[in-house]
């Protein structure tokens, strides 16, 4: 059997792939790059903006095509990850091909729910949301074979008003430090130089762990590691950046001198109604403090246009932050609504020309601030 797998999303999608793929070889899986060649068509999927999704149903579309061109009524279509979490069984309404859809928390069964889809031939749908469970990759599921990602969480408690992560990767859990260590150990063993940690909000790391450990400390614990030669994160939330993380990078001198913290907006009223838990003046102030401690740091961000209620102003404070702070990175979009988040019962008064035209802004204001930089 061959499996072709296709991820949208981030790099947490991406990491979660890597995992079932290493799963599916395990159970004898052939894994292909060419989708004609494919038994099973799994396709990894991200909720976190409509554009997003449109994409995956535009695919499972296409797949409609292959599979009735090629009379192969036995290729099974799989949609997992976020949007299976969020519409279940509505997948197979809008896209009547698609075979079973696997949820968030139940990529450790992918193999079993192959093996059902193929038996049963009946329509499998697996979106409980029990318990988070971490699955690693093994060694030759590894797409980068000198860069690793580690999973250290998964699922965020922040709930800002526009995020749909919560409700489709549910609630925070931190991953035993024992078991980042051993795997990153293994890693090393294996040759790789290079480490990611991974999580929705990496700087809230430990809560609900047994043993007392924050960030800072498994940062610590992780630099330790003989023969690794860097270190980085993704994602930090600006309000669980402390004077001891900010201490940690500064005396770690294999973790990445790179920090991004998105800001989304840079108008203290857009941040109110985007729930985010911090001023533009709490920002500008860990900036301030992280420049200070450490002069060569660069700073990531992503931001928010066109949110509900952002008026010209909103956006021209934005704008003036983003000059301000010259970000040596910057992920920008327009806001999105999404069905179940408490901002989606504001009103979009955003016309799409104007998020398209605030965008467009933002992003050439970006590139002359980067080229700037580069100088
Ligand atoms: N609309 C637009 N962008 C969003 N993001 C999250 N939810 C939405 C949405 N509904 C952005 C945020 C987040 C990044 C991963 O995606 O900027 O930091
Ligand atoms: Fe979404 Fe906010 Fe959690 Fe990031 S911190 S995943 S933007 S809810």
């Amino acid at each position: 059997m061959k499996i072709h797998i296709k991820t949208f999303g981030c790099q947490m999608n991406k990491h979660d792939s890597e995992a079932v793929v290493g799963l599916l070889m395990e159970h004898g899986y052939e894994i292909t790059e060419n989708r004609n060649d494919a038994n099973v068509f799994l396709v990894n999927t991200c909720s976190v903006r409509k554009h997003a999704e449109d994409k995956v149903y535009s695919m499972l579309g296409e797949l409609r095509k292959l599979k009735k061109k090629k009379n192969r009524i036995d290729s099974i279509v799989g949609v997992m990850g976020c949007m299976a979490q969020k519409d279940k069984n509505g997948i197979f309404k809008r896209a009547p091909n698609v075979d079973f859809v696997c949820g968030t928390h139940n990529f450790h069964k992918i193999p079993e729910i192959i093996k059902s889809a193929i038996e049963q031939k009946t329509k499998i749908n697996l979106t409980d949301m029990d318990k988070q469970v971490f699955v690693s990759p093994t060694l030759s599921s590894r797409e980068n074979k000198s860069a690793a990602w580690v999973s250290i969480m998964r699922g965020c408690n922040n709930f800002c008003s526009y995020c749909i992560v919560p409700y489709v990767r549910g609630r925070e859990v931190s991953r035993p430090s024992k078991d980042i260590i051993r795997e990153i150990k293994e890693l090393v063993h294996a040759g790789y130089k290079e480490i990611t940690l991974l999580g929705q909000n990496v700087n809230s790391y430990g809560k609900g762990l047994n043993k007392n450990i924050d960030f800072s400390d498994l940062l610590e614990l992780v630099h330790e590691i003989k023969d690794i030669e860097r270190i980085q994160f993704v994602t930090s939330h600006p309000k669980d950046i402390s004077l001891k993380l900010i201490n940690a990078l500064a005396n770690l001198e294999k973790v990445s001198r790179y920090l991004h913290f998105p800001l989304q907006s840079g108008s203290d009223k857009i941040l109110r109604l985007m729930n985010r838990g911090y001023t533009l003046s709490q920002y500008l102030d860990i900036v301030n403090k992280l420049r200070k401690r450490i002069p060569d740091i660069r700073l990531g961000t992503d931001i928010i246009v066109g949110f509900p209620g952002e008026k010209e102003e909103d956006f021209d404070q934005t704008c003036q932050t983003m000059k301000e702070i010259e970000f040596a990175q910057a992920y920008m979009f327009k806001y999105s609504p999404r069905d179940g988040t408490t901002a989606f019962k504001l009103k979009d008064d955003v016309t799409p020309q104007v998020k398209k035209d605030r965008l467009n802004k933002i992003i050439n204001l970006q590139k002359l601030v980067s080229q700037k930089k580069k100088k």
